[in-house]
């Protein structure tokens, strides 16, 4: 099998960008039910298997979910400080919750759990992200919880990316390559002016 045209440059870009434990970080723009952007860090969780969709974790009681489902097309947005070269992918979320009926999602959702660290488990056993603040100290030193089974309000999240614009600020003129998903799994490649 051929591989996705732009997993070549992001690999590549991963792997020299790898002594920088930011390059792991991007932007994940959404649309709010009013219309309005909304935009977040998040972190990359590689791929999942063997597709080009992207995997991030995050919580269902945070304000993005609420965007997702009534909207699921997203942007993310990646620099990679020391190529310096930007990514932009734009697709469709999908959002795989604990009803997620879908065993191999659900599996992925499981596996994604099992690779967090513990302080990054501990965080879905916070009170509910964005209220007001909680008072009680105790409320941030939860239980720890267990490392084999997610927590309800755990969600992965997939970004079924459609639209790829890579764009290197090295080189005399800049280099931008727009990718666009034609067919099932054709893909388009085209320089554009940076
Ligand atoms: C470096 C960094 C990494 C983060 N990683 C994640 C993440 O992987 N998942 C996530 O849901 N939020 C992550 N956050 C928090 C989000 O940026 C955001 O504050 C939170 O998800 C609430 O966003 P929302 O109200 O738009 O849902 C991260 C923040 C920073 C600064």
């Amino acid at each position: 099998m051929s591989l996705t045209p732009w997993r070549l440059p992001l690999a590549r870009a991963l792997h020299r960008n790898r002594s920088q434990p930011h390059s792991h970080y991007l932007q994940l723009a959404t649309i709010t039910h009013e219309g309005l952007p909304a935009n977040r860090t998040v972190v990359f969780r590689g791929f999942w298997s063997d597709t080009d969709w992207l995997q991030f974790v995050t919580d269902s009681r945070s304000e993005k979910i609420i965007h997702i489902q009534h909207q699921p097309l997203a942007e993310a947005c990646w620099y990679f400080t020391k190529t310096r070269e930007q990514f932009r992918l734009a697709g469709e979320l999908i959002l795989i919750t604990a009803a997620c009926e879908d065993k191999p999602l659900q599996l992925a959702r499981q596996a994604a759990w099992e690779k967090l660290s513990d302080s990054a488990r501990l965080q879905f056993a916070w009170p509910s992200p964005g209220k007001p603040r909680e008072k009680e100290k105790e409320a941030f030193t939860p239980t720890q919880p267990s490392e084999s089974e997610p927590l309800d309000n755990f969600c992965l999240l997939l970004l079924n990316t459609k639209k790829v614009d890579w764009l290197e600020l090295r080189g005399e003129p800049q280099n931008r390559t727009l990718y666009l998903l034609k067919g099932e799994k054709t893909w388009s490649t085209q320089l554009v002016n940076p």
